[in-house]
């Protein structure tokens, strides 16, 4: 999103978040969090980690929240939100699968890795398949390098990955159907 969509939302803001504030609890806890931290705008980072693991992903109105809550405008938390690859701004498919591409999972192939997966569910990094059966992420660094190349399967992290390990795992989770 470019600037002029941020101050478009942004005008939406107070009627965004007042809409938040009666319907859903989740955002309740949001607003915990903020409060746990005194409406530090240094805090940002940690707030919108708490936000995606409330909601699932930052969509449009939780950043806005998020922005008049710390008095910060809405350009600059949307800018920390698309820069961070562990953010997402789109709804998570069932299954996600987070690639690892920091120095040392990218000295072991995570590049190759990444481009077998895409190759095989036809979306790229950050975007969740039409089916919205599998979500794609990639990652700087998991805290994992030991293991690396190092790949997160629906929360769970399996280092010495290949290209070949993690597709057949994803066609596992399709031909599964299930969650
Ligand atoms: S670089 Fe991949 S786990 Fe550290």
């Amino acid at each position: 999103m470019n600037l002029a969509s941020a101050i478009k939302i942004s005008n939406k803001a107070k009627a965004s978040s007042a809409t938040h504030t009666h319907a859903d609890k989740r955002l309740k806890m949001l607003e915990a969090t903020i409060k746990r931290y005194q409406y530090q705008q240094d805090a940002l980072i940690e707030i919108l980690h708490k936000a995606q693991e409330l909601f699932g992903y930052l969509d449009n109105d939780v950043l806005i929240y998020v922005a008049h809550n710390l008095k910060l405008p809405p350009s600059r938390v949307y800018g920390v939100a698309t820069f961070y690859h562990l953010f997402s701004l789109a709804p998570s498919g069932v299954h996600t699968c987070v690639v690892c591409t920091g120095t040392a999972c990218y000295v072991k192939g995570a590049q190759a890795i990444l481009a077998n997966v895409e190759k095989s569910t036809r979306i790229h990094a950050g975007e969740t398949s039409a089916d919205g059966q599998i979500s794609l992420l990639t990652a700087r660094c998991l805290g994992a390098c030991g293991i690396a190349p190092a790949v997160v399967f629906d929360g769970t992290v399996l280092g010495n990955q290949t290209p070949e390990s993690v597709c057949d795992r994803i066609k596992g989770w399709l031909q599964d159907g299930s969650s």
